[in-house]
Order: C-alpha cells, then sequence, then structure tokens
C-alpha cells in the first residue's frame, strides 16, 4: 500500500481477498466444505464465515461503531476459544448461510468504507482505538490482509485434500535465460538498516515500530533452495545423520518418520509429489516446499551453512545501500506487479529458481518476496517498542521461543499481506504451510571463500 491509502484501495483490498475466498469455496460441495481434510485445518466452511465475523467484530463495530449483525456467532468462529481439531463439531453455518452472512457484512463494511469523515481517514494522530482504526483506513487494510492469510489457509488445506482435483492455474512463466549462470549466493555488506515500519500505513502491530538493527556481513543464497538440492541431501543420507540435526530436530525427525518433504513420494529412482490432488514427478527447478524448520536447519548445517535470521533477511530485502533507507519490498516501494514476484494464488506452484530479475533485491537476491516462505533461524519475539493492536491475540500472545519467524510470502499469499517487513510464524514442526527456506554464512577473515 502507498504511504496515503485510498478508500479505493481499501475497497480493491477487500474485494481481492473475497474473490479468492468465494473461488476456493465455490468449487467444493457442502460436504467437503464441513468436512476436516487434516486435524492441523479447519473445515473450509469454519475460514468462509470466521472471515466474516472478524469482520463484522473489527471493521464494522469496533471501527464502524455499527450494531452486532451475529453476536450468536462470535464463539463459533472465534480461534482462540476452539483449536483447529475440535471445529469439525462446532455448530457451524451451513455454507449457504455463511456466504449470504459474509455478504451482509460486506454490505455493512462497505457502508462504513463511504461513511469515514475524511478527518479521520486523513488524522495525523489519531488517540483511542476507534480512530486509529479508522486512520489511513487501517482496519480496512487489516481486515483484507486477515482474510487473505486465511485464503492461504484455505488452499493448505486444499493441497492436504485427497480428492478429485478442483484447482487449476497456469504455470509460472520459465526460469529467465540467465537463472542457470547466477552466482550461488550474494553479498550483503555490514552495517545498520532499519528494521520495521512506523510510515506502512497498513502494517501489522508485529511489523512495528521501526529501529536501526546493526547487521554484520553476510552471505545468501541468490534464490531459495531448489528441489534438486534438496534431493542431494536426502541422497547424501541427511535424514539418516544425526550429526545435521539439533537435539529436538532428531528426535521429531524420529518420532514423525520424516524421510522427504511433506508430499514426496518415491517412485523407483524418482521421486515424486502430489499438488492439489494430482501426482506428478518433483520439478527439479522449483524451489523446495513444505519442509519443517527442521529440515531447513538440517539442510543448511549438511552445506556447511545456516539459514539467516530475521534481520539479516529483511536486510537482504529492503535495505538500498545507495540511498541508505530501507524499501517497502526489494525492487522499492511500488506495489508488486507479475514481473515482481509469484503472489496472490495466479500460479499455484513456485517458479523456478532464479525468476523474476525485476523483483531482484538491490544485492541482487531473488525471489525473496513471493514463490515459497522461507524460514529463518529467529524465535518470534516483539521489536523494541512493541505496542499491541488492535488486539494481544494477533501476535503478541505467539512471541516466545515456540515459534520461528518465515519471510517474504509464498505463491499463495495475496499481495495486501505481503511486504517485506511482514513477519509470519510458525512451529518448526509444521511443513502443510507453503515453507521453503535460503541458506546464508558468515564472511570469514579471507572474505569470499
Ligand atoms: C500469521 C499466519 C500465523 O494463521 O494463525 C489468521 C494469521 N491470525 N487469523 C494464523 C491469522 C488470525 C496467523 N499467521
Ligand atoms: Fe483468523
Amino acid at each position: 500500500m502507498t504511504a496515503r491509502p485510498t478508500r479505493a484501495d481499501a475497497a480493491a483490498a477487500l474485494a481481492a481477498s473475497r474473490a479468492r475466498t468465494l473461488a476456493l469455496t465455490d468449487c467444493l460441495d457442502e460436504a467437503e466444505l464441513l468436512a476436516q481434510h487434516s486435524r492441523l485445518m479447519s473445515p473450509l466452511a469454519w475460514d468462509l464465515a470466521h472471515v466474516g465475523n472478524q469482520e463484522e467484530i473489527w471493521l464494522v463495530r469496533a471501527a464502524g461503531g455499527r450494531r452486532a449483525l451475529r453476536p450468536d456467532l462470535d464463539d463459533i468462529y472465534d480461534a482462540f476459544r476452539h483449536p483447529r481439531a475440535d471445529r469439525p463439531a462446532l455448530a457451524l453455518l451451513r455454507p449457504d448461510d455463511a456466504r449470504r452472512y459474509l455478504h451482509r457484512v460486506r454490505e455493512a463494511a462497505t457502508d462504513v468504507l463511504a461513511s469515514v469523515p475524511d478527518a479521520d481517514w486523513d488524522a495525523p494522530s489519531p488517540t483511542g482505538q476507534q480512530a486509529s482504526l479508522l486512520a489511513r483506513g487501517f482496519v480496512f487494510g487489516m481486515v483484507a490482509q486477515h482474510e487473505q492469510q486465511h485464503v492461504e489457509t484455505m488452499l493448505a488445506t486444499h493441497q492436504l485434500r485427497t480428492g478429485i482435483p478442483v484447482l487449476d492455474a497456469p504455470a509460472p512463466p520459465p526460469a529467465p535465460a540467465d537463472a542457470a549462470s547466477l552466482p550461488r549466493e550474494v553479498f550483503v555488506p555490514g552495517g545498520p538498516f532499519v528494521m520495521g515500519t512506523d510510515t506502512d500505513p497498513w502494517a501489522l502491530d508485529n511489523e512495528r515500530p521501526a529501529h536501526v538493527v546493526d547487521v554484520p556481513s553476510f552471505w545468501l543464497d541468490t534464490a531459495p533452495v531448489s528441489n534438486t538440492a534438496y534431493q542431494e541431501f536426502i541422497a547424501d543420507g541427511g535424514y539418516a545423520d544425526p550429526r545435521w540435526w539439533t537435539p529436538e530436530g532428531w528426535e521429531h525427525r524420529q518420532q514423525a518418520g520424516l524421510a522427504a518433504p511433506l508430499y514426496w513420494q518415491r517412485d523407483g529412482r524418482t521421486w515424486l509429489r502430489r499438488r492439489f490432488g494430482r501426482t506428478e514427478p518433483v520439478p527439479p527447478l522449483e524451489p523446495v516446499l513444505h519442509v519443517c524448520w527442521y529440515e531447513a536447519d538440517a539442510y543448511a548445517r549438511w552445506a556447511g551453512r545456516r539459514l539467516p535470521t530475521e534481520a539479516e533477511w529483511e536486510k537482504a530485502a529492503r535495505h538500498d545501500p545507495a540511498a541508505a533507507r530501507s524499501r517497502r519490498y526489494p525492487w522499492g516501494d511500488t506495489a508488486p506487479t507479475e514481473e515482481h514476484a509469484n503472489l496472490g494464488q495466479r500460479h499455484l506452484q513456485p517458479a523456478p529458481v532464479g525468476s523474476y530479475p525485476a523483483g531482484a533485491a538491490p544485492s541482487g537476491a531473488r525471489q525473496l518476496i513471493g514463490d515459497v516462505w522461507e524460514w529463518t533461524s529467529s524465535s518470534f519475539r516483539p521489536y523494541p517498542g512493541f505496542r499491541a493492536f488492535p488486539y494481544r491475540e494477533y501476535s503478541e500472545v505467539f512471541f516466545g521461543p515456540d515459534y520461528k519467524v518465515l519471510r517474504g510470502g509464498a505463491f499463495g499469499v495475496g499481495q495486501d499481506a505481503c511486504r517485506a517487513t511482514f513477519r509470519n510464524w510458525d512451529y518448526p514442526i509444521r511443513r502443510q504451510i507453503f515453507s521453503g527456506f535460503r541458506t546464508a554464512r558468515d564472511t570469514t577473515a579471507g572474505g569470499c571463500s
């Protein structure tokens, strides 16, 4: 989003997320929408009504000051009251009723959007929750991003489901001519940079405030780790050698029987993987996908490298050394187009490693935005001066050692929920998410070795 989002920007963000919500749910019948495809995920019918309930709570009631439409739904669609595994047993709205509910909430939201006074939209220093929600249309951006996050979660549910395929999309463009000759890694010079933001109008609480971090020089992979590279780790016995794993990672590897990324299966000497209900050979040039943090960390150690820290990742993705400032995206401050990044479920798979030269960072690193979420070595922690807004359960309750940070977004993320400051997090065992990684290394005394 620009520094000054307009009402049209807000309406477009809401419409884009809703179009995808409906596309991912209109293609399945009621039984499939109410079914649980994995205990890790909600029934799709829960996500469907939950996005409407959050829109009602935050946009229509808290920001818009309107009366409640369906207060009786607040309990069922409260993610904190009902863990995912328990949600099929709730008295969920039937999908058609959920669609009608979403439509009613959106009508009320549209009315709120049209009636926010300009003085509230443009307020330079709003005070109080309602004014802060309305200023620069934050609540519209927040609600659109929340729906886009659930759109990605729903896509992960589609990937887990084993019924007949219902999703289709064009393949991403082939790798550019220079992809095969790119340097394996790029150098990021040491020094301070601005991490996080105070000025991005729709940045969420955990991206704030901006603060200076001094990051020593390091080397970073130009592109995410490919399936070919990951298969070398497998072929070299990487899953059988505790030397590469942390103690917790090794214990999990054994207990969960990990032997390859999720959705992979061996076929003689080659690997196949299932994607949205279809089985196909693992594409060698794609970034590896559906690995957990423990697998990413083990691969990096096997390769004589390590995962980047979250600060290293963000510096590589947005620091512009020539201007000595941080950008919104690797390529600058302008919104992503299909030339820059693979986002928004335009393609339902990552592009080959080395794609999107127009989206490169000043360091030369590619595909930092889009394609696959990238695990970092960092736990999810508040930035200095963090303040929860508008509710503690968005970020604050997850801070601590249990969650690892992922950066950059994947092909499943909507563009309003993706920027170089955006922080995602999950448990280190999770791999049903669209997760991959790239590796880093310190600079040694001799420099480039
Ligand atoms: C930021 C992806 C970890 O899905 O739990 C959705 C996003 N928060 N509804 C999640 C979110 C509330 C969140 N992640
Ligand atoms: Fe949610």
